[in-house]
Formats: C-alpha cells, sequence, structure tokens
C-alpha cells in the first residue's frame, strides 16, 4: 500500500512534541477510526525514533510484555517482551487500546511507567532494566461506550499525565483527509457521504442507532467511486447493509437515509 499523508489538523503533532520533550507520557482518547495509530505512526517518523506496538486484548498477557523463557538445546535463555526491548533501546512504545487488557497485565506497566522508569526482571535474572533517556510511551483507550473496554485503574492513568482527544473532524476536515486517500475526483458525493456519516454518527451517539462509521467508512466510500461504483451502491455496501446486523427495522432506517441523500 502507497504510504499517505497524515493531516495534523487539530496540532496534535505538536502536543506530542511539547510531551515528548518533557518527558511525559500521553494518552490519546477517541473512538474508533478516528486517526490515533496514524498519528502515532506520523510522530514516530517525524522524530525518526523506532515504533514498537502492542495492540492489548483479553488476551494479552505479562509476558507478551516482560517476555518468556526459552529453551534451545538444553540452555534457558529469556525471550525478552516489547516493553522491555523498548525502554533497553530507548525506542517509542505504542501501547494501543490499553483499556481492552486485564488488569494484572496493566499492574506490571505500572512498575516500569513510575518515574524511576525501571522494572525489576522477577522472572529470570532478576537485573533491573533501566529505560534509556528517549524511551517514550503513548497509549490509548477507546471511550468506555466500546464494546470489550474497561476503565483504566486511576494509578495507571495518572503515569499518562498528557491526554489528547481525538474525535472525528468537521464535515471541510473529514473532505481533506478522504482526498488525500483517493483520487480527488467526486467531490460532491464524497461531502454528501461525509453528511451521512454524521448523521449517522449523530443518531449512534443518542443510541438510536447501534453502530456509529469512522473515517475508513468515508475513505472506503471515495475509493469505491474511484473504481467506478455508483455512489447509491457505494453508499449502500459502505454505510447501509452493516445496519441489517441489528435486524430490519434498523437497516431500514438508514436505507431510507440513503435514498434520500443519494436517489433511489
Ligand atoms: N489526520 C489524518 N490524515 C490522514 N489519514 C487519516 C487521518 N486520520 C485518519 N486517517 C485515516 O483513517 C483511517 C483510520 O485511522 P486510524 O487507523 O489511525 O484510526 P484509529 O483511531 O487508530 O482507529 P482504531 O480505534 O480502530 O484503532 C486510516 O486509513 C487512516 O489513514
Ligand atoms: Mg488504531
Amino acid at each position: 500500500m502507497e504510504e499517505v499523508q497524515y493531516l495534523d489538523w487539530n496540532n496534535s503533532i505538536d502536543i506530542l512534541k511539547k510531551a515528548y520533550d518533557a518527558g511525559l507520557f500521553v494518552l490519546i482518547i477517541g473512538p474508533k477510526g478516528t486517526g490515533k495509530t496514524s498519528l502515532v505512526r506520523e510522530f514516530a517518523k517525524n522524530q525518526c525514533t523506532n515504533l514498537e506496538s502492542i495492540n492489548f486484548s483479553l488476551r494479552t498477557r505479562e509476558s507478551h510484555l516482560i517476555g518468556t523463557k526459552t529453551l534451545t538445546e538444553g540452555t534457558v535463555s529469556f525471550d525478552e517482551g516489547i516493553l522491555i526491548k523498548s525502554m533497553r533501546e530507548g525506542d517509542l512504545l505504542y501501547l494501543d487500546e490499553i483499556n481492552s487488557a486485564e488488569a494484572d497485565v496493566l499492574l506490571r506497566l505500572d512498575e516500569a511507567l513510575d518515574d524511576r522508569r525501571q522494572i525489576a526482571l522477577k522472572e529470570s535474572t532478576g537485573e533491573v532494566v533501566k529505560a534509556k533517556e528517549n524511551w517514550f510511551v503513548v497509549a490509548t483507550i477507546n471511550p468506555l461506550t466500546h464494546s470489550g473496554t474497561k476503565e483504566l485503574p486511576p494509578q495507571l492513568l495518572s503515569r499518562f499525565p498528557v491526554r489528547i482527544r481525538l474525535e472525528y473532524p468537521p464535515e471541510d476536515v473529514e473532505l481533506e483527509i478522504v482526498k488525500k486517500h483517493v483520487s480527488g475526483e467526486h467531490e460532491t458525493e464524497i461531502v454528501q457521504a461525509i453528511k451521512l456519516a454524521n448523521t449517522l454518527r449523530q443518531a449512534a451517539a443518542v443510541e438510536e442507532l447501534f453502530y456509529s462509521p469512522s473515517l475508513r467508512e468515508t475513505i472506503a466510500f471515495g475509493k469505491l467511486l474511484d473504481g467506478g461504483m455508483a455512489p447509491k451502491d457505494a453508499a449502500n455496501f459502505v454505510f447501509g447493509n452493516v445496519y441489517t446486523q441489528w435486524g430490519n427495522i434498523e437497516y431500514q432506517k438508514v436505507s431510507d437515509i440513503i435514498t434520500s441523500m443519494f436517489g433511489s
């Protein structure tokens, strides 16, 4: 895939930079598909720092962060996990969706993230690993409405004193972002699709609908148009059909909106 330029529409890069220079870890909060991961990648690229990422889930274990003992040809060694590696190298550690993990996994992070920036490798030699000077940590959380997410324990929250909110952008900004991913033709239809997306987002916000489309959907719509699909069809495939998951009534509500915006 070709590399897409990131549009820093709310100056988040600058905030990340200031936090980095001050050695303050950052938490990015926002719903799915608002550009959290792209922002961190862009920042790592700008800083020319190596990025180590981990996506948290219920299945993430302490060993993914710290490491595991391995046995090869009769000798036991310790395969260091992503947290330890990033501390040794002074990399940018990206903890994605940190609030999807089990609490016990997070406990161990507390130790590394406190002001001393060090951790005792009690599972191997007991060595105390001290983070290299430039070690930096950015975490993301999805808002609590997101299924499977839990509240972050306050002591862990306090390890990330700089918090960036990333919401869906204003319509004109979303258009600029979509245009970075598509040809630039079909602007009128893309503007319509963004309006549709925002209508659905607002309905989802007040729980009239079960799903809120993200930037991924408005970008996908533009790509299908580039491929020659009719706007009405693209709107159904990208925005409409997903709602059948919650039954015909839910689907019909959205289908009516699509017809009123894109014709039948
Ligand atoms: N500011 C932006 N400039 C260019 N592209 C963007 C921007 N914001 C979002 N995108 C695009 O929107 C899509 C979703 O972005 P991304 O994956 O970074 O979101 P996310 O918040 O990490 O999503 P999730 O919560 O699902 O992990 C990607 O294709 C990304 O390239
Ligand atoms: Mg992401």
